[in-house]
């Protein structure tokens, strides 16, 4: 047994949103453990401006334009990571908008739904994930160690009226996903887990929990009193990305500051 993970060197990744937030951070950690990684994005400059700044660290990353609600794009973006890698064996199925504030904080009730901002939430954060998922297949299972990790929420494990109806909805539903695919694609050694964060200061929802009064109000929420930086999901992803963690799958991971511990003991 050795007491750190294995290096990644060797291993082609996929990170979805991968311009911004969580997913550069995602993408940075892989890296940094020696994989080769792409980073997918529906804004193509932003891109190939993060993927141009990790190689300046040295770090052996490409930036692709993809959109994952086409699923031409996903496929044409994995076909190009797998050819540059020798294969892909880890994907991030990351990328995620918000729906606007909820009812809860100033944003629109049940009745000024808009049905097209329901429409394009539910086709970016679960649409878009199932659909990296099929693309990203037929490499995962030739890796014969792959590895799919999903991007929910903790709004997910708890209501809250502070996001609006479809992201709540849509993350709730991608941790059922989870646990779905990671029944279906046991048989091929394809492990699916989930992380669940809560606040981290990314440019979600046009930037808003860098809003200082914004960031105070959600800070309070959070046992740990803050909100996080995106570099601090790099550990656990490395976890769920390395070929040592061989028996987690199915697994919906907190990582909140204590959010959905805190909110569930009021
Ligand atoms: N930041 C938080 O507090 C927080 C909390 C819980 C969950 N999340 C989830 O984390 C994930 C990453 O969000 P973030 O906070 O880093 O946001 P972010 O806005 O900083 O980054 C998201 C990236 O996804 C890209 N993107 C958007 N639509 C896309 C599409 N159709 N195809 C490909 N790329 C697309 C954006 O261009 C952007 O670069 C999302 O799934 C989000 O729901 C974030």
């Amino acid at each position: 047994m050795s007491s750190s993970l294995k290096s990644l060197t060797g291993t082609g990744a996929v990170v979805t949103g991968g311009a911004s937030g969580l997913g550069r951070a995602i993408t940075e950690a892989l890296a940094m453990a020696g994989a080769s990684v792409a980073l997918l994005d529906a804004n193509g400059p932003a891109a190939q401006a993060a993927a141009a700044e990790l190689v300046d660290s040295g770090c052996d990353v490409i930036g692709l334009q993809c959109d994952v609600t086409v699923p031409d794009s996903l496929s044409a973006a994995m076909a190009t990571a797998a050819e540059r890698f020798g294969g892909i064996r880890v994907v991030f199925a990351n990328a995620g908008i918000s729906a606007g504030p909820g009812p809860g904080s100033g944003g629109k009730s049940l009745l000024e739904l808009d049905d097209e901002n329901w429409d394009r939430v539910l086709a970016v954060n679960l649409s878009g994930v199932i659909r990296t998922a099929r693309a990203a297949l037929p490499y995962l299972i030739e890796s014969g160690s792959g590895r799919l990790i999903i991007t929910s929420s903790s709004a997910a494990i708890m209501p809250t009226l502070f996001v609006g109806h479809a992201y709540a909805a849509s993350k709730a539903a991608v941790h059922h996903l989870t646990q779905y695919l990671a029944m279906e694609l046991a048989e091929h050694k394809v492990l699916v887990n989930c992380l669940a964060p809560g606040p981290f200061e990314t440019n979600i929802a046009s930037g808003r929990l860098k809003q200082p009064d914004i960031a105070e109000q959600v800070a309070k929420s959070v046992p740990l009193g803050r909100i996080a930086d995106p570099s601090e999901i790099g550990p656990v992803a490395l976890l769920l990305a390395s070929p040592d963690n061989g028996f987690m799958t199915g697994s919906l991971i907190s990582i909140d500051g204590g959010t959905v511990a805190g909110n569930w003991s009021h």
